[in-house]
């Protein structure tokens, strides 16, 4: 638990609740959370995903991890603790999103179970879908499509996941996919279906 800093704080709610915002785009917010190694296709599907949604009239947004670390994150790296403040405040922003009514995807390695635990614990009911990309490290690395598995392999780069770093695969995650079996359209396929069975998004 992060301790609160701030004193003299009040919560104020809005006048116009998560419901309204609901009925007004005619979905229901959510939190789908890729979590998988580096180059699995985490962000490759969520934005598959994001798209397809859209198209289809849905409103969705996507956090990826490179890109949340240009700005908001930009002051962390790669240690536990960093990894571990990076994941709770994705999940805190997330949680902003999802209370505005929006599908959306988070594509982060988010190598920690319990760290990932902490984000479910941030949200209610069905609202948190960890879905787990669970692609070989061997294909991974054979992707490379950063080049990051061979400087770490060379030793260039330090506490690289699954590497010389961890990776926790989760326990009871809502949907695994492994890419080296499915195209990313046809993972984010399986996930629309998923969202229509639970009353995300209609039918
Ligand atoms: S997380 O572990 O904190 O969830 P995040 O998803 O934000 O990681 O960032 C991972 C991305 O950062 C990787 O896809 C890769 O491009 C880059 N990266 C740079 N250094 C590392 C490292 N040591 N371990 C893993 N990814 C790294």
């Amino acid at each position: 638990m992060t301790d609160t800093k701030a004193t003299n704080i009040t919560w104020h709610e809005g006048h116009v609740s998560r419901e309204e915002r609901e009925t007004l785009l005619k979905q229901k917010g959510a939190l789908i959370w890729f979590t998988g190694l580096s180059g699995s296709g985490k962000s490759t599907i969520a934005f598959t995903l994001e798209h397809a949604l859209v198209e289809q009239g849905y409103m969705a947004y996507c956090l990826d991890g490179d890109n949340i670390r240009h700005g908001l994150n930009k002051n962390l790296g790669f240690s536990p603790e960093d990894r571990t403040e990076n994941i709770r405040r994705i999940a805190e922003v997330g949680k902003l999103f999802v209370d505005a009514g929006i599908v959306t995807c988070t594509a982060f390695i988010s190598p920690y179970r319990d760290d990932r635990n902490a984000a479910r614990e941030v949200f209610e009911g069905n609202d948190f879908i960890e879905i787990f990309v669970d692609t070989p490290l061997d294909v991974c690395e054979e992707r490379d499509p950063k080049g990051l598995y061979k400087k770490a392999r060379a030793g260039e780069i330090k506490g690289f996941t699954g590497i010389d770093a961890p990776y926790e695969a989760p326990d009871k995650p809502e949907l695994v996919i492994d890419t080296s079996k499915c195209s990313p359209q046809e993972a984010s396929v399986t996930i629309i279906e998923y969202l229509e069975k639970i009353g995300k998004i209609a039918k």
